[in-house]
């Protein structure tokens, strides 16, 4: 398995998750261990977009639980219907959060996040498995370009993270 990623230098975020694709599906096909996948995919977004804070947390019980992850530390638990993360398990689709500080309840892991985008994973029937979260540095970064191109990529590999 190649541990190379090409990155496309591009501005393009479209372009950017299109080309990296195919390399994360051949990454977790490689890979049977959930933690070590999503540790990966959380680096390559890490690394492909430079965003603040890249992670997974996972559905154990009544609770998400702190996976891998890039990033300042993070809060290991949240409650269902808590925060961004909860919230977008309770509701079953993506969140994209503009503003953080205008979002009721959110969970505030580093003031230096100011913008969020949340996409839950399910699994074959339909239950939410765990969510991928990503933080940046910068007001309103996210488009529905990563929510449409990020479900993809959950709709894809989410079966080999949890
Ligand atoms: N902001 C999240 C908490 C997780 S951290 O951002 C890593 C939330 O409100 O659920």
């Amino acid at each position: 398995m190649a541990e190379n990623l090409i990155i496309p230098p591009t501005a393009d975020r479209r372009e950017l998750y299109t080309a990296l694709l195919p390399q994360i599906q051949a990454l977790v096909a490689g890979e049977s261990d959930p933690i070590a996948n999503m540790a990966n995919v959380a680096a390559v977004l890490r690394q492909a977009f430079g965003f603040f804070w890249v992670g997974f947390y996972r559905v154990v019980g009544q609770e998400l639980v702190l996976g891998p992850f890039q990033g300042p530390l993070a809060c290991s638990r949240i409650g269902f219907g808590k925060g961004v993360c909860g919230a977008a398990w309770k509701a079953r689709r993506s969140i994209r959060v503009p503003d953080v500080d205008t979002f009721p309840g959110h969970i505030a892991c580093s003031s230096e996040s100011k913008s969020e985008i949340v996409i839950p994973v399910f699994d074959a029937k339909g239950q939410v498995t765990g969510i991928l979260d990503i933080d940046s540095d910068k007001p309103d970064d996210f488009t529905p370009v990563d929510i449409s191109c990020l479900e993809e990529w959950m709709q894809t590999i989410g079966g080999r993270l949890f």
